[in-house]
């Protein structure tokens, strides 16, 4: 049986479960007015959160969800890659809407140049079937120049003297890798990058300032912290499918490392978990299904991606990939999104195991070659008829007792296997189509 619930909280990190777009924003959105701050940690604008209040679409790529409640201080942590034209395309694209945001960007959070988005395009296609098919926003090449401690920071944007230092020796060393080493005739004006970035720095210069600091002092005044990740568990650089990962650690340890916050503060993990699998990008994807089935599920869904418009390639939930997912990231409760999606469907089939060859797998490996080739085992549970948006409506004023009886199963299905209570149902992309239990 799941465990008691966690109620009381100061902070609360929210995750993908799976293999990202699992509805994070939408659930970070609907807690977003119980909290004082709300604190991306990882990635950078590879994510895209879509939410959806009183029929208004809101498209996210770097500013966290929490920007659409008034009051709340936002933060992008240090363990973040920022592209600064995007940061300042999306803080105009609210401004313009009338929203005054109260943003802190943690100095130490690294930049996205467009040498970077040139690579990221370039190693990808080079990789072939290792590839994961990337945003081609120059997540990799940044977070490896941040390994290699070639990166530049927030706080360097902000000495026009050390920028240019550090500029014009990154500029070089990426101008003779990508000429030499990578052949490519490119076209890339140095003096031009470092004047719009210079600009840039100018523009952000009052937001920039110590995230760490700032959110452990809150917590100090008690006030409460909600940390929003990007990603999927399955897209951790260290735990998902490698090589077909991102490249930050997008399970939970990595919003302490990624914000400047102690293991030890953290209430509750919790861990989004759609009530399918869908995946957009390239990796083995063991109960991925085709045909009419899928189609039925990407249209309903409308599984697009939100960054790229790719479509999401579409599965079962698989057991094996999310007990995984709570072992790594011991999540408190669940937060089970687009179960109305599944609605008309007779049988619903979910993944207990894997098959290797004639041998039973239970856990996720951790080799490529067996991820490839394990087939997926199903149990079916009953399904229910497909609700109209009224049909939840009337529901979510009863509550979750209201729900169809087999949709109950299906759910209670997931905590039994996960061993985590479910904290919240979602039946619909708007912040009101959400039942909490
Ligand atoms: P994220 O990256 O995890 O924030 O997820 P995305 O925003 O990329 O993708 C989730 C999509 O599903 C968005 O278009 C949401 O508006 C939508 N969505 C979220 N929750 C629900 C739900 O419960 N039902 C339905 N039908 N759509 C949902
Ligand atoms: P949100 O936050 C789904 C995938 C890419 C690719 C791999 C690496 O919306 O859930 P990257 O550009 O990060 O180097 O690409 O990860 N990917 C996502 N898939 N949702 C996302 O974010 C993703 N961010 C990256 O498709 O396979
Ligand atoms: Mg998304």
């Amino acid at each position: 049986m799941a465990k008691r619930k966690i109620k009381k909280w100061q902070t609360m990190i929210i995750l993908g479960s799976q293999w990202g777009d699992e509805g994070k924003g939408k659930i970070a959105d609907y807690y977003g007015n119980l909290t004082d701050y709300v604190v991306r940690f990882q990635g950078g604008n590879n994510a895209g959160h879509t939410l959806v209040v009183e029929g208004e679409v809101y498209k996210l790529h770097l500013i966290p969800s929490g920007v659409l409640h008034e009051d709340k201080v936002i933060c992008l942590g240090n363990g973040m890659v920022i592209d600064p034209e995007i940061l300042l395309t999306e803080i105009d694209n609210l401004e313009a809407k009338g929203m005054k945001l109260n943003m802190l960007i943690s100095e130490r959070a690294h930049i996205i140049f467009p040498f970077h988005i040139l690579m990221d395009g370039m190693i990808d296609e080079y990789k072939g079937e290792l590839g994961a098919g990337t945003t081609r926003r120059g997540i990799g090449p940044c977070y490896a120049d941040k390994a290699e401690r070639s990166g530049i920071r927030m706080i360097d944007l902000m000495d026009k003297n050390i920028f240019k230092e550090k500029f014009d020796k990154l500029f070089e060393l990426k101008k003779l890798t990508l000429e030499k080493l990578y052949k490519a005739d490119i076209d890339l004006n140095k003096k031009q990058i470092l004047k719009n970035y210079l600009e840039f720095g100018e523009r952000l210069k009052p937001y920039v300032g110590d995230v760490s600091l700032a959110i452990n002092d809150a917590m100090d005044k008690g006030k409460k912290i909600m940390f929003e990740g990007a990603q999927g568990t399955m897209l951790d650089n260290d735990f998902g499918a490698y090589p077909h990962t991102t490249s930050s650690n997008t399970t939970a340890g990595g919003a302490c490392v990624g914000a400047g916050v102690s293991p030890t503060k953290i209430d509750r993990i919790l861990g989004v978990v759609k009530a399918y699998t869908s995946r957009v990008g390239d990796s083995p994807l063991p109960t991925e299904i085709f045909g009419k089935k899928a189609q039925y599920l990407q249209d309903r869904g409308q599984e697009f991606g939100t960054t790229t418009a790719r479509p999401r390639r579409i599965g079962w939930l698989d057991f094996v990939q999310l007990r995984y997912a709570q072992r790594i990231n011991g999540f408190t409760g669940l937060a089970v999104t687009k179960i109305d999606i599944l609605g008309g469907i007779k049988n619903i089939p979910i993944c207990t195991h894997y098959k290797y060859g004639n041998k039973k797998m239970t856990e996720l490996p951790s080799s490529l070659e067996e991820l490839r080739k394990c087939k997926p085992v199903y149990t079916n549970m009953p399904g229910w008829k497909n609700l109209t948006e009224d049909d939840f409506k009337a529901i979510i004023k009863k509550g979750y007792a209201a729900l169809p009886p087999n949709m109950k199963k299906y759910l209670k299905r997931i905590e039994d296997e996960m061993g985590v209570p479910i904290d919240m149902v979602s039946v619909g992309p708007d912040r009101k189509m959400t039942i909490e239990i």
